[in-house]
């Protein structure tokens, strides 16, 4: 099927996120007829390559989205609040990489490889998910498929460009910081990141888990379309650049052995198997980044419960947990 070039925005465009979304429309060659780049005023007049070409980024504004009709917005669950409901009125599908509508009955929440049947259903707004729920489902959707999931605990590491380029700066600076005698300088995150490991992402709930967590509890249930699945999640940054890692265990209704799931991750579309533990061979964060794929590995079997497999998931947070995830639910929408 040829695709329709289409007129799309990308509404922040300088960020982590925005930049790689820019590139990947490149690498995939989604068909673009006019590309706008918006973001804050302090950007205005910046230039950003695209197709050997430049284009100048524009402040956003209410009258944007005039002619646009594809928006990938990662701005920010503010600017998408008030921006997304204006370019979806003004005739654009909204590909939202914020929270904003995430949880909204009324907006798909979209993983391609999970439920692409959804986005038919969109109103003008289409959500993507948080970065370390989409892998996760990329990886278990297709066991839950042969051994129905009960229960997921998962414990997340994740890398500091999760916050954006204000997380990766603030790596790169304390670490230089710390090995020239300098003081650190703390803004992105609640505390020193450098050398740490922080069981905080985004704020607290009352009910003590972050809001990250609560992502991919809510989250993992409405993509897979399966609010019976219970999960125990713990979000933890860690000093890493690129990729988030998971360490997930999960107990099926029916057996699944660790042979078998191999074999279905290796067949799975978006993931691929790495898992040769004698040879120390096993997904990494180094190795995922700049990757599109879903690395699986160290599977085995937890003999604690019934049925019960533990799992290694990683894949870069900024690509298919962000901007390879919308840029293809915009091929969807072709
Ligand atoms: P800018 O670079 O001009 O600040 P990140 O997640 O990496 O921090 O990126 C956030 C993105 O959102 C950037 O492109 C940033 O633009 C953009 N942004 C932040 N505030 C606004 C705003 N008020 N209006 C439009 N874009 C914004």
């Amino acid at each position: 099927m040829t695709m329709e070039p289409k007129n799309v925005a990308v509404v922040g465009a300088t960020g982590a996120v925005g930049t790689e979304m820019v590139q990947t429309l490149e690498q995939r060659n989604f068909p673009v007829k006019n590309l706008r780049l918006f973001a804050s005023p302090n950007s205005e007049g910046k230039r950003m390559s695209f197709k050997g070409r430049d284009y100048v980024v524009e402040p956003l504004g209410e009258d944007s989205f005039e002619g646009v009709e594809i928006a990938l917005f990662s701005a920010g669950s503010e600017r998408s609040k008030k921006y997304g409901p204006i370019a979806a009125r003004a005739g654009a599908v909204v590909i939202d990489n914020s929270s904003a509508f995430r949880m909204d009955p009324g907006v798909p929440l979209v993983v391609p490889e999970v439920n692409p049947h959804t986005v038919k259903n969109h109103k003008g707004i289409i959500a993507n998910p948080n970065c370390s729920t989409i892998q996760m489902v990329v990886a278990l959707y297709p066991l839950h498929k042969r051994a129905r999931i009960k229960r997921i605990v998962v414990s997340t590491y994740q890398s500091v460009s999760g916050a954006g380029q204000k997380g990766i700066n603030e790596l790169n600076d304390q670490v230089r910081a710390l090995y020239s005698f300098h003081s650190v300088v703390k803004k992105a995150f609640p505390h020193q990141i450098a050398f740490n490991c922080l069981p905080q992402i985004d704020v607290f709930a009352p009910d003590g888990y972050t809001n990250e967590e609560l992502k991919m509890v809510n989250e993992t249930r409405k993509i897979m379309e399966a609010p019976e699945i219970l999960v125990s999640p713990t979000a933890v940054r860690v000093p890493v650049f690129h990729s988030h890692s998971e360490s997930v265990n999960v107990e099926f209704e029916s057996d699944l052995s660790p042979e078998e799931a191999k074999k279905i991750i290796s067949g799975a579309p978006g993931c691929m198997l790495v898992d040769d533990p004698p040879n120390s061979v096993y997904p990494l964060a180094l190795d995922a980044a700049g990757r599109d794929e879903v690395f699986v590995g160290r599977i085995r079997r937890d003999a604690t419960v019934k049925h019960g497999l533990n799992l290694w998931i990683v894949s870069d947070n900024i690509r298919k947990g962000a901007a390879l995830n919308a840029v293809q639910i915009a091929e969807i929408l072709q």
